[in-house]
């Protein structure tokens, strides 16, 4: 097992299903707390790619083109712009936003594709698959429907009823019909590729996953449970039109399983982005970062690993894989497929230049242990009274004093007012500024904890506050205008010190603060 040396880092984020745009759940489980950790280690002078793009293949998007009579590649070309432009409105800042049917990609998947095959890591298997006699193609599990076993509704698919929620298999739905033909659909024999995840679990998964102890207890109790349960030998290839071209002679009609291929559109991304040095970041010399969402847990921290434990080569596994749960909305779960979501596009459009907004709100309520809850009252209360309220109100004031009483320049200091200062109870040090106030910040988002860190980052504002509520700037201006002075600089080191703590969170907020102060984000 290679877990890379630790000097440089390639963070990713779960790429978004190119068949519908995003929302705040979404934003709130990966891409914000994603953008948060690269812009600090930015900030911190760390090495590091930031990595995402669309995913293009699969099946919902063949059905969604099947459902608006359009290709699939009109489909995931519609939602690879709305996505990729609502994520740079929102100032997520990857350093390349990629897509999965891109050449680069295709030829990066079937090459590792092909790497395993030569390595001898697949097992062929012959297995029954349905198959429409109408259309002559085999369908995948969406492509069948028919009446739940559990609930009865009509249009259950053979993965999942919709109504009731059941997992189901297509072999037990009730009168099953072709999506495509609506024919009664037959069984007929298939050769595919399996990747043997029995065999990876006792050869490589069980040590890997047992000793990942910083990991979150919700991503390792997944992990454990499928474990536990025995992992089975999973085909990485399938009977598809949609989809890579598996890179084998005489396999027509045969895709790369979407799974396979997507999480290595990470690497094709990086390629894409750094043709030089691509494979460095994948390799010994950097550390694997994964955001997802828990329903990514199985493929990030068991198929993706055991993949690239297969490819060897110094391919490095994942060495953190930060996954969020679920964000709810006003109590319902979010869904794309009943139209139940806020979404990012309708956000941005509706209420322009509020970015920050989101982002903070979305922050404070991330899903990080536990689901939580999105609603707008909420996302008010937490603008107007911690925003507005504390952070707004602490610059405000001190841009206005500054103002006030020194034309907008920063005061000189006297000696004798610094000693006063740094003597008085009121206050602390710059140094116990930074202890106590800044390096905790970054800690916490060291520790993948994004709310702790956002309100530490508050903690500054409100310590200002106080600052200037005990030491009141504009009555001294009277009695003892070289205090007054002394109070006025401190306040203004503070508020800068805060704007530059905002920045991974409120970039847009953190600039026009540094703006306001003539200074430059690098401290
Ligand atoms: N498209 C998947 C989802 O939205 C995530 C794919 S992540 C990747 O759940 F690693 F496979 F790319
Ligand atoms: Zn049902």
């Amino acid at each position: 097992m290679y877990l890379c040396g630790m000097s440089r880092k390639t963070i990713t984020a779960a790429l978004p299903y190119a068949n519908g745009p995003v929302h705040i759940g979404h934003l709130a489980g990966v891409y914000v707390p994603a953008d948060i950790y690269a812009r600090t280690l930015r900030m911190m002078g760390e090495e590091l790619l930031f990595i995402c793009g669309s995913d293009e293949h699969g099946v919902p998007i063949t059905l969604r083109a099947r459902k608006e009579g359009i290709t699939p590649q009109d489909v995931v070309d519609r939602y690879h712009k709305i996505i990729g432009d609502s994520f740079k409105d929102l100032g997520i800042s990857f350093d390349t936003y990629s897509r999965t049917t891109s050449a680069a990609h295709k030829q990066t998947a079937q090459e590792f594709f092909s790497n395993l095959l030569e390595k001898g890591a697949f097992d062929v298997q012959v297995s029954e698959q349905y198959f429409d006699p109408e259309t002559q193609q085999f369908l995948a599990d969406r492509y069948i429907v028919g009446a739940c076993p559990k609930c009865s509704a009509e249009g259950a698919y053979g993965d999942q009823c919709e109504k009731c929620g059941s997992t189901l298999s297509p072999d037990e739905l009730v009168n099953p019909k072709s999506a495509l033909s609506g024919a009664e659909p037959i069984k007929k024999e298939t050769r595919n590729w399996y990747l043997p995840l029995d065999r990876l679990q006792s050869e490589f998964l069980n040590e890997y996953i047992g000793s990942r102890q910083n990991w979150k207890s919700n991503v390792l109790g997944q992990c454990k449970s499928w474990l536990n349960d025995g992992l089975k030998p999973r085909a990485m290839t399938r009977d598809l039109e949609w989809g890579i071209p598996v890179p084998v002679e005489g396999a027509d009609g045969k895709v790369l399983y979407v799974w396979f291929e997507a999480p290595i559109g990470y690497i094709s991304a990086t390629r894409e982005l750094r043709p030089d040095d691509w494979e460095s970041w994948w390799t010994g010399d950097s550390e694997v970062i994964h955001f997802i969402g828990k329903d990514n847990i199985v493929f990030h921290c068991i198929i993706f690993p055991a993949m690239l434990h297969l490819r060897g080569d110094n391919y490095c596994v994942p060495s953190q894989v930060p996954a969020n749960e679920f964000l709810n909305l006003e109590g319902q779960k979010i869904s794309t497929s009943r139209n139940w979501a806020v979404w990012l596009h309708e956000y941005l459009q509706e209420l322009p230049n509020r970015q920050d907004e989101l982002r903070y709100v979305l922050t404070a309520i991330a899903p990080e242990t536990k689901d939580s809850e999105f609603t707008w009252k909420d996302y008010q209360t937490r603008v107007n009274s911690e925003l507005v309220g504390i952070l707004g109100n602490f610059a405000n004031r001190v841009l206005v004093l500054l103002q006030k009483y020194n034309n907008g320049v920063i005061p000189e200091v006297s000696d004798q007012a610094q000693a006063w200062m740094d003597a008085s109870n009121y206050t602390w040090s710059m140094e116990e500024l930074w202890s106590k106030r800044i390096a905790p910040i970054a800690q916490s988002i060291q520790e993948y904890r994004f709310r702790d860190a956002q309100f530490a980052m508050m903690e500054l504002a409100r310590y200002g506050n106080k600052f200037l509520a005990d030491l009141e700037p504009w009555k001294k201006v009277k009695e003892d205008p070289d205090a007054a002075s002394a109070v006025l600089a401190r306040a203004v080191q503070i508020l800068y010190n805060t704007a530059l703590a905002m920045e991974p969170f409120m970039p847009f907020a953190s600039q026009r603060l540094l703006d306001q102060l003539n200074a430059q984000p690098s401290a």
